[in-house]
């Protein structure tokens, strides 16, 4: 086993020693020198296993073929199968990374499975499993160098069972427990719908790939509402379509809306009694305090409106998020795109208002006037109305000599009616003037 004293190589060991591996031989570039080897040899060794510990880069071709030589001559136990789970990884696009950073992913894990294949290329084995990741199969962000590594492993398997040859490629999703996935990768996975595997299941899986004799597939505890979605922002992606869990997360939501439509019918209610400069203003907030949410900031004001949300760290799937929320709020339903369409907050505010308040040729200066009084008014606590006397007076009943038909209803009706009428509607009403 390469990469056997690391974190998910241990748990293949366990599982080996366990089911009657007789000799074990797990290597790495430290050797025994690796933290916590010995302590894993020993608990090897209890569970009926004869272990060997050996200092080997995989990505040297040289130490590896004298490594194989030397157990070839032990004819109580020859080698019966191959685990490659030696690998590096590297965060960093394709063009960020150099080339001898390129190299340095591609030799362990790439190169070491091709010396391996070149090495076994008899049929003397029952099992030849390559250790792949996810990021090859559905790509990640900034893997590039790691994501090409993972998807020269499916070649080399496909290439082995061609010739007839034992191969499994199994492209894993996180494993929960350390190794490669540390906690804060673990949370940033879970974030974008992958959820970290128990051990113990993702090696039953393994037992059972290679016991079917599957030649590349993947394992991966996926929470799809929230993968598909952002995976499939940037277009159509058939590669999950006929998962039937993905392709309902990919069907557009049900027109169960009362919940949003509760939020977005108060915030409608908010922008119709608003002059244009305030709706601007309410609808930049609205975005600025719902990306706030999304980027985990304590208060919206610690969103730049003008900065590019990808400048702020939103990915694909804070741009879901943001997008869900939005939707919730204002009752649309927007594109998974529109964070990147729209790439400031005061773009997105822009074209929210031309979504919710298309442009009102109707629309005068007047009325922008006095939306503005109103809010104005909606500003003045009830208490200094009415000490005022201007509360009295709306609400004064009219004048006794007033014949009944002419009357204004009570109670509900009423309230209705001055929220109908316009400012100087009002003015007259409570100043009691008869119109000029
Ligand atoms: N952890 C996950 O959730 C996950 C998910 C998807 C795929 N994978 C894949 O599964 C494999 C194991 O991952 P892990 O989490 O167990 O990683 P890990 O704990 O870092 O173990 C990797 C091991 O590979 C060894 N190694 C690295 N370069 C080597 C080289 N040139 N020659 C020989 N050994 C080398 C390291 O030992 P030395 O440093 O001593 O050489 C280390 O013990 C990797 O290929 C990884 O890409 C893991």
């Amino acid at each position: 086993m390469t990469g056997g004293m690391g974190a998910l190589g241990s748990h293949v060991a366990r599982w080996l020693a366990s089911n009657g591996a007789e000799h074990l031989v797990l290597t790495g570039r430290r050797g025994e020198d690796t933290p916590g080897a010995l302590a894993l040899k020993d608990e090897l060794t209890a569970l009926g296993a004869r272990v060997t510990l050996t200092a080997c880069d995989v990505a040297d071709p040289d130490a590896l073929t004298a490594l194989v030589k030397e157990l070839a001559q032990d004819d109580t136990a020859p080698v019966r199968a191959v685990v490659h789970a030696a690998g590096e990884s590297l965060v960093s696009g394709l063009e960020e990374s150099d080339p001898a950073e390129f190299a340095r992913v591609m030799s362990a894990k790439a190169a070491g499975a091709s010396s391996l294949d070149a090495l076994f290329d008899s049929d003397s084995l029952d099992a030849f499993v390559l250790f792949a990741s996810g990021a090859g199969v559905w790509g990640g962000s900034a893997q590039g160098a790691y994501a090409v590594s993972n998807c020269h492993l499916d070649a080399v398997a496909e290439r082995r069972r061609a010739r007839g040859l034992a191969a499994t490629s199994v492209a894993w999703g996180g494993w929960a427990g350390g190794g490669m996935v540390d906690a804060a990768a673990g949370s940033t996975l879970t974030r974008m719908g992958l959820r970290p595997m128990e051990p113990e299941a993702a090696v039953r899986a393994l037992v059972q790939a290679v016991e079917r004799q599957e030649t590349c597939l993947t394992v991966a505890d996926i929470d799809w509402d929230r993968f598909a979605p952002a995976f499939a922002m940037a277009g159509p992606r058939p590669l999950i379509e006929d998962i039937p869990e993905a392709a309902a997360a990919l069907r557009p939501p049900e027109d169960d809306r009362e919940a949003p439509e509760a939020a977005a019918g108060a915030l409608a209610a908010r922008l119709a009694g608003a002059s244009d400069a305030e709706r601007k203003r309410m609808l930049l907030d609205l975005v600025r305090a719902e990306a706030a949410a999304v980027l985990g900031h304590p208060a919206a004001d610690a969103v730049d409106p003008k900065r590019a949300f990808r400048e702020m760290g939103f990915d694909s799937v804070m741009a879901v998020e943001l997008r869900n929320r939005l939707n919730t709020a204002t009752g649309l339903r927007l594109e998974t795109t529109l964070v990147f369409d729209e790439p400031s907050p005061t773009g997105l505010r822009d074209r929210l208002m031309r979504e919710l308040l298309p442009p009102d040729a109707e629309r005068t200066a007047e009325d922008d006037e006095e939306a503005q009084v109103r809010s104005m008014l909606a500003t003045i606590p009830m208490a200094r109305l009415r000490e005022s006397g201007l509360l009295d007076a709306l609400l004064r009943p009219e004048d006794p000599g007033t014949p009944p038909e002419q009357q204004a209803p009570e109670s509900d009706d009423r309230v209705d009616e001055i929220n109908a009428m316009d400012i100087s509607a009002l003015v007259r009403m409570a100043t009691r003037t008869k119109e000029a």
